[in-house]
């Protein structure tokens, strides 16, 4: 964690240019901080079975931020979910203006990409790992699931159809961060296709918990602007909160088991991040 906050801090995008804020505004929030879920996800892989990939890998755990970050950026713009307070700051169109924080998520995902690209990593494995960001990231990954969000708001969806959106909004990226990881130490592809399975469970407990924090949490305690859900199909608008948290219990205890039948070095670098995340809603 210190080691990918170092190697953040020190990759910030790097713009010379007489625009007085457009590089302020590219680093804002990658610097405001976060869970770093994702890239913790990544490098917990590769600490596990190839210590001597991790430097080669933070670029690529930061990519997975930054184009996180991205999506958030644009997530909370008026036209999406009109936010004020991420990650304990004023949004970007807040503290600057919109344009600014349409462009700076635009440039964040492209750089997610570049980072990729320039990794000291083998070619066909680069080309694998930004395959697998764009497939979960793209048309029909987080951006379709942002587009169901947002088109359905005020619309009710079965809760099927609400488990396909967190699926693709949040599920997906999720479930890359852990073949990304699996990828670099170059682990089989039936134990990739394993860990990308587990990761879209755990992405979906993980967005039924965020659902959950709209309701239950302040502000100040989440650091973004909550109690935002009242016309988006969450699972709390849809099930209650009280059925929402027994959905979350219940997938969490699933995950638990599956984790346990995992190989011995795999639980020890996850580990940290389950106990931290399984049941985080209470
Ligand atoms: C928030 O993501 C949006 C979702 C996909 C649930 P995180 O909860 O990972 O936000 P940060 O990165 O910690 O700010
Ligand atoms: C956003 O979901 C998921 C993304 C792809 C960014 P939310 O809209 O629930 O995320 P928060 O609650 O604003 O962090
Ligand atoms: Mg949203
Ligand atoms: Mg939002
Ligand atoms: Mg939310």
């Amino acid at each position: 964690m210190q080691r990918f906050e170092a190697y953040l801090s020190r990759n910030l995008p790097k713009v010379s240019t007489f625009h007085p804020v457009y590089e302020e505004a590219l680093g804002a929030m990658l610097q405001a901080g976060g869970k770093r879920f994702r890239p913790m996800l990544l490098l917990g892989i590769v600490d596990a079975y190839e210590p001597m990939l991790y430097d080669s890998a933070l670029p690529v755990a930061l990519a997975l931020e930054m184009f996180h970050t991205y999506s958030l950026i644009h997530d909370d713009l008026p036209a999406m979910d009109n936010a004020d307070l991420r990650r304990g700051h004023q949004t970007l169109h807040k503290r600057f203006d919109e344009v600014t924080a349409i462009l700076a998520g635009d440039a964040l995902n492209s750089d997610a990409f570049l980072l990729i690209a320039q990794a000291p990593l083998r070619e066909d494995v680069k080309i694998e790992l930004i395959r697998l960001l764009a497939a979960n990231g793209g048309s029909a990954g987080m951006v379709l699931g942002q587009a169901i969000d947002c088109w359905f708001e005020n619309k009710p969806l079965t809760l099927d159809e609400v488990k396909i959106l967190h699926i693709n909004k949040t599920a997906k990226l999720i479930a890359a961060s852990l073949a990304m990881g699996a990828v670099i130490v170059r682990l089989e592809k039936a134990v990739q296709n394993r860990l990308y399975d587990f990761g879209i469970d755990l992405g979906l407990l993980f967005q039924i918990q965020d659902d959950i924090i709209d309701e239950t949490q302040s502000e100040e305690e989440a650091g973004k602007t909550t109690g935002n859900d009242g016309e988006k199909n969450s699972f709390v608008t849809l099930l209650g909160l009280e059925a929402s948290i027994a959905e979350a219990d219940a997938l969490a205890k699933t995950l638990q088991e599956q984790f346990e039948t995992f190989d011995t070095p795999l639980q020890k670098a996850l580990r940290p991040l389950m106990e931290t995340y399984l049941y985080r809603h209470h």
